[in-house]
C-alpha cells in the first residue's frame, strides 16, 4: 500500500509519519510546499507542490491508494474560500489518479453553532466526502487535542503555569471533549487499513469535561493550586488579547480558539468505537502526563508553530532584494568550523541571543501587542534544528550542515527580514537583512540604528567567544 500525506510539515503531518513508519508493507509518500532536498532522507518519497498548484498534486498522488488530507490554510486573510478550492482540488486529482480512500481530520461541532474556523473545516468535509461514488472518504472530527506542542495544551500550561488567580470568561463552563494527541495519531494510521468501502463521519474525545476542568486538571498533574474566577464582561475581543497576551499563540490565532470555545463540542457518534474497537481512548489527566513527560525529554515531535504559513510564499534564497542589511565578519580557523555552526543551531529559546536579551525580551513583548508570536514560541529542541522550526519570532527557512542557518521574521514589521549566519572562506559571517515597505519600513530601519549596531555585533562576537570558551574549557 502507498499513502500520501499532505501537511506533512504540521503538527499532526509529522507525527503521523513517524507512527506509519512503523508499519511493514507500506510506502509512505509526503507532500510538501518546502523544497523537497531540504527534507531529512529517512525512507520516505518526498514531492515538493501544494494543493494548489494541479500539476504537482497528480504527480504526488500518482500510484497512491491512501490519501491523507491534513491542510489548512488558518493563516491566510481569505481562508474559507482557499480551503473550499484546496479541497475540491484535492478530490479531483483524487479521483483522476484513482486513490481508494481519503482520510481526513477535522473539528468537533455543529453547523449551526460553528465558528468561522470549525465552519471551513466542515466545508472540506463536506467536499471531500461529495464523491462516494468515486472515492471513500472517513472523515476524523477531533476537538481539543491534548499533547505536547499542540496549540491548545501550550495555552493550557502557559495560563496555568503563570497566573495563580485566573479572571476567566463565562465560556470556561462550556464543554468538550478532549483527545489525547497519540489516540488521535493511532486512529489515524489504523484508518488506512479499515476493512470497508463507505464514507464514515468518526468523532473521536475521551470524556466530557468543562474547559475549567481542563485548567484545573493540568494544575492538578503539575501540583500547582489554581483559582479561576468566571465573570460575564469577558467579550471574545478582549479574551483574545488576553491569550495573545499570555500565551505565545499570536492574535489570529488565539481569537480563532475563543470563537469556538463558546459552543459545546461534543461527540455525536459512536463510529470510533464500532470502527476501532483496540482504541480506549486515553483520559485526559493521562494525555497530560504524556505531554509533560514528551516536554521533560526533548522528544517533541512537532509543534503547533511548525507550519510554515506564508514563509515558503517568499523568496527566500533572493536576499539581494533586501535594501538595509548589517554584516559582521569573524575570521575563524578551519576546525572551528563545527562548533561555530553548532553554537548558531542553538541560538534562541532558553539560551537567548548571545547578550542583550533584555532587549529581545522587549522587542517581543512589542510584537505581542501588536498581535504577533512574540519570543515567548520559544525552541523545539534546544540543540538540533530542522527547516520549519519556529525560534522565537523567527522561522527556519534554510538549514546547511557547517555552512549556513536563515531565519526569516515572522514579527510584526514594515518589511521583511531575515537573519543568516554563513560560515565561508575562513569567515563567519553574520547578516541581518530587511527589505522596507514604504516610508514606516525606512523609519523603523533608521531608528533602530542604535541599537542594532550594540545587538548584532554584541551577537556575533559573544557567539564567537562562547566557541572559543568552550575549547579552553574542555
Ligand atoms: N492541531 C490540532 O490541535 C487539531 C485539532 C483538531 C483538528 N485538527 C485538524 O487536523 C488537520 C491538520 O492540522 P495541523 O494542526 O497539523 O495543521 P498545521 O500544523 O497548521 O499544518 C498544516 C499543514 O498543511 C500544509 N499546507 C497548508 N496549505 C497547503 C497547501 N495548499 N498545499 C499543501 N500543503 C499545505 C502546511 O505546510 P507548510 O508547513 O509548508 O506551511 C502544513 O504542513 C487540520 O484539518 C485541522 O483542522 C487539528
Amino acid at each position: 500500500m502507498r499513502v500520501l500525506i499532505t501537511g506533512a510539515t504540521g503538527y499532526i503531518g509529522r507525527r503521523l509519519k513517524y507512527r506509519l513508519q512503523r508499519e511493514k508493507n507500506l510506502t509512505i509518500r509526503l507532500l510538501m510546499k518546502q523544497d523537497k532536498s531540504s527534507y531529512p532522507n529517512d525512507a520516505v518519497e518526498v514531492y515538493t507542490g501544494n494543493t494548489f498548484d494541479i500539476p504537482s498534486l497528480h504527480l504526488a498522488l500518482n500510484g497512491v491508494d491512501v490519501a491523507y488530507y491534513l491542510v489548512h490554510a488558518m493563516d491566510s486573510p481569505n481562508y474559507r474560500e482557499r480551503d473550499r478550492q484546496s479541497a475540491h482540488n484535492f478530490l479531483e486529482a483524487c479521483i483522476a489518479q484513482g486513490v481508494k480512500r481519503i482520510i481526513y481530520l477535522g473539528g468537533l461541532g455543529e453547523k449551526q453553532s460553528a465558528s468561522e474556523h470549525l465552519l471551513s473545516r466542515i466545508e472540506v468535509g463536506e467536499i471531500l466526502s461529495s464523491r462516494p461514488d468515486a472515492v471513500q472518504t472517513l472523515w476524523f472530527r477531533a476537538g481539543v487535542i491534548i499533547g505536547s506542542g499542540s496549540a491548545s495544551f501550550e495555552i493550557i500550561r502557559h495560563l496555568v503555569e503563570k497566573l495563580p488567580f485566573m479572571i476567566t470568561p463565562k465560556w470556561v463552563n462550556t464543554l468538550c471533549q478532549p483527545s489525547a494527541q497519540k489516540d488521535v495519531i493511532e486512529y489515524l494510521s489504523l484508518a488506512a487499513f479499515l476493512e470497508m468501502r463507505e464514507n464514515a463521519i468518526i468523532d473521536i474525545g475521551s470524556e466530557v469535561m468543562s474547559y475549567k476542568a481542563l485548567l484545573l486538571g493540568y494544575a492538578k498533574a503539575v501540583g500547582l493550586r489554581r483559582t479561576l474566577i468566571p465573570v460575564p464582561f469577558f467579550s471574545p475581543k478582549l479574551s483574545s488579547y488576553w491569550l495573545t497576551l499570555m500565551t505565545p499563540v499570536p492574535y489570529s490565532i488565539a481569537s480563532a480558539l475563543i470563537e469556538g470555545l463558546k459552543s459545546e463540542v461534543l461527540v455525536r457518534n459512536d463510529n470510533a468505537q464500532k470502527l476501532f474497537p483496540s482504541i480506549v481512548p486515553i483520559p485526559y489527566a493521562q494525555a497530560v502526563e504524556l505531554a509533560i513527560e514528551e516536554i521533560k525529554h526533548e522528544q517533541i515531535i512537532s509543534r503547533w508553530s511548525d507550519a510554515s504559513g506564508h514563509a515558503w510564499e517568499v523568496n527566500h534564497s533572493d536576499l539581494a532584494n533586501a535594501i538595509y542589511s548589517d554584516r559582521q565578519i569573524i575570521p575563524i580557523h578551519p576546525n572551528e568550523s563545527a562548533s561555530v555552526y553548532k553554537m548558531f543551531c542553538s541560538v534562541g529559546g532558553k539560551k537567548g541571543w548571545f547578550g542583550y536579551d533584555i532587549l529581545w525580551r522587549i522587542r517581543g513583548a512589542i510584537d505581542k501587542l501588536f498581535g504577533g508570536y512574540g519570543i515567548s514560541r520559544g525552541r523545539r529542541d534546544p540543540v538540533h534544528l530542522r527547516i520549519g522550526d519556529s525560534v522565537d519570532f523567527w522561522k527556519v527557512v534554510d538549514l546547511q550542515e557547517e555552512k549556513r542557518l536563515l531565519l526569516f521574521a515572522q514579527m510584526k514589521l514594515p518589511g521583511v527580514a531575515w537573519l543568516e549566519f554563513l560560515i565561508k572562506d575562513g569567515n563567519f559571517y553574520q547578516t541581518a537583512y530587511f527589505y522596507p515597505y514604504g516610508l514606516a519600513g525606512r523609519l523603523y530601519w533608521f531608528a533602530l540604528i542604535p541599537i542594532h549596531f550594540f545587538v548584532f555585533k554584541g551577537m556575533a562576537n559573544n557567539l564567537i567567544r562562547s566557541v572559543r570558551k568552550g575549547v579552553e574549557d574542555s
